[in-house]
């Protein structure tokens, strides 16, 4: 007791001062940086970042009149919406496991979303991006934006051909992700691997110059690595 209040008066004091306003400054600095990463990428700011990315995939997603498609981890339900919008004789299926580390998003979310767009091509449903509860060549499209990189995996390839395992022979897909090489190992050698298999047009199309990030929007927002993989199976 005596001890500690010796410590707190003169050299006690100041370093517990200066330990105070060295945090107050990084949770300040931490704050403004979050809160410009939200205003870039939401729908409602300036940048619309997240609305350039979620076009840029959904202008990818040709499905055929009265076709499926499939858009895994679909959070808000803003890529599967986007897709129909853009495939009005499609059906649009949005999955996602909801309730965990974004808590904002959920099937009651998607729904109304897609309500107040005045889609009606669209369905949302919870399910297990690792393990998808469709039979083999389900649909005629497979899309997904920001979903796997999150998902802890030794190996993210295999999540990649889970989806692929859903989509029909002829049908196209669309994933956008961070494909460093620290979450998914040698994509270019995935990417040989499709091509091998009779994929056709696979091509894995870095959107970090400028198609849907800019180089330095990706430093600053832990974006490096974002990619698009597209082909057709
Ligand atoms: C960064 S958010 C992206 C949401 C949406 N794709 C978008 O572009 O706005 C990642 C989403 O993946 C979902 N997710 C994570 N792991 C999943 C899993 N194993 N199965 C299904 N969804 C998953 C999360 O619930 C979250 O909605």
């Amino acid at each position: 007791m005596f001890g500690c209040t010796n410590l707190l008066s003169g050299k006690g004091k100041t370093v517990l001062f200066v330990i105070f306003l060295i945090l107050t400054v990084v949770l300040a600095l931490v704050t403004l940086w979050m809160f410009l990463m939200y205003r870039a990428f939401s729908y409602g700011g300036k940048r619309q970042m997240s609305r350039q990315i979620i076009e840029g995939i959904a202008g990818y997603i040709r499905i055929p009149d009265g076709g499926k498609g499939l858009d895994v981890g679909c959070g808000s339900g803003a890529l599967t919406i986007a897709a129909a919008k853009r495939n009005p004789n499609a059906s649009l299926y949005g999955i996602d496991r909801w309730g965990k580390e974004y808590a904002s998003f959920s099937k009651t979310l998607c729904e109304n979303n897609a309500a107040a767009e005045g889609v009606t091509n669209a369905a949302f449903q919870k399910g297990d991006a690792t393990r998808l509860d469709f039979p083999d060549e389900s649909f005629d499209a497979v899309m997904s934006n920001y979903v796997y990189h999150n998902i802890p995996s030794k190996d993210r390839q295999a999540l990649l051909l889970e989806t692929l395992r859903v989509l029909k022979k002829g049908g196209t897909f669309a994933i956008h992700d961070i494909f460093s090489k620290s979450k998914y190992d040698d994509m270019q050698s995935f990417v040989e691997k499709l091509r091998a298999q009779g994929y056709e047009q696979v091509e894995l199309i870095d959107t970090t110059t400028g198609k849907f990030i800019q180089p330095f929007e990706a430093v600053w927002m832990e974006l490096s690595g974002s990619a698009l993989l597209v082909g057709r199976k």
